[in-house]
């Protein structure tokens, strides 16, 4: 699998989030492993940054833009409603007439991405499917928030899904809990706010979706893992939405994988860039040499709607 990533090129380490935030490094490492993030900084948005991740899994893949039948991005932060940030990002990289669509699925939206692409390349109905998940929601944070305003940072993962003689993408597991719709919200845009308010903010009900993903979710990923027919022994790589940390290690308690099973941490250095999440820690994988081309990892988003999916791929 093809991928490419992009980071906001502005470093915000704990200390410089305690300007911001009454907070602490201790606290924000020690609840969620995060010791800096990475935001867009001046002249970088969701635009340049899903272009670049892009244009790089596009040439990893060995392939020109215009081979590109259809781009999908999972975003909740693109600044426009419409145009998609598909079609301006297609149009940036000169692809003549792909299919082009955004899609809201938050912290789940590039397993979202990868599983409608796999569907599009099983039926014929595109060859060269690029997911990209973009996010931005630095732009959204409310600095009087202190529970939501350590957490985000900034950036952009994409791949390309083609045509295979061995299948590597499993079948996808999705689903969702709208009953917990209101947990996690960007505001509402016909609310009148003041220009000292500030907004539109992201909302999020911390501790209710740290239960959610500790317990319902963990679940999941067994299930995601059961589905591909693939044994815990057989798992090489746990890529799961870089969320929180403890979450990762509550989900690791749950699916009892092999301790040599390469766990991505992208975290630490980045944040939590929901949609991106997933493809920037696998990008780093492969860059670092933790993780290697033919190896099989198990990715797993879950996040605002509440909405998850999760599926194995083969690197
Ligand atoms: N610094 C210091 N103290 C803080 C901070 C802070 N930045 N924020 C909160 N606290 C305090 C609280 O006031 C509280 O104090 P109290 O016990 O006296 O009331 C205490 O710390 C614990 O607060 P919690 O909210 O319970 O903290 P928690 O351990 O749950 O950590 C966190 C918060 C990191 C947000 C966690 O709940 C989490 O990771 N949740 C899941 C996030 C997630 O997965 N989101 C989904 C993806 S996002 C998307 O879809 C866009």
């Amino acid at each position: 699998m093809s991928v490419g990533g992009a980071r906001g090129s502005r470093v915000v380490d704990n200390a410089e989030m305690c300007t911001m935030i009454e907070s602490s490094d201790e606290w924000i490492q020690q609840r969620t492993g995060i010791k800096e993030r990475r935001w867009a900084a001046d002249g970088e948005d969701a635009i340049t940054l899903g272009t670049a991740a892009a244009a790089k899994a596009i040439e990893r893949a060995g392939l020109q833009p215009s081979d590109i039948d259809a781009i999908l991005v999972s975003t909740v932060s693109h600044f426009m409603q419409t145009p998609s940030l598909a079609c301006i990002i297609a149009d940036k990289l000169g692809m003549p007439e792909p299919a082009a669509v955004d899609l809201s699925a938050a912290c789940a939206g590039f397993c979202y991405g990868v599983g409608m692409a796999d569907g599009m390349v099983r039926a014929g109905s595109a060859k060269h499917v690029l997911v990209l998940g973009v996010e931005v929601l630095s732009k959204y944070t409310d600095f009087t928030d202190r529970s939501t305003a350590f957490l985000f940072g900034d950036g952009a993962g994409a791949v390309v899904v083609g045509p295979s003689d061995t299948p590597a993408i499993g079948p996808t597991l999705w689903g969702s809990d709208p009953s917990q719709h209101e947990v996690i919200t960007i505001d509402d845009w016909r609310e009148e706010r003041s220009p000292e308010e500030g907004g539109p903010y992201i909302h999020m009900e911390g501790r209710q979706v740290f239960k959610w993903a500790t317990t319902f979710i963990a679940g999941k990923a067994r299930e995601a893992l059961d589905l591909a027919g693939i044994s815990p022994d057989e798992l090489d790589v746990f890529i799961p939405h870089q969320a929180n940390n403890r979450i990762t290690d509550s989900m690791l308690r749950h699916l009892k994988l092999p301790a040599d099973v390469v766990v991505a941490r992208d975290i630490v250095g980045m944040g939590n860039s929901s949609a991106a999440s997933v493809p920037l820690a696998m990008e780093a994988l492969l860059d670092s040499g933790d993780a290697t081309s033919g190896q099989t990892a198990l990715m797993i988003g879950f996040g605002a709607g509440l909405v998850y999916a999760g599926q194995t791929v083969v690197l």
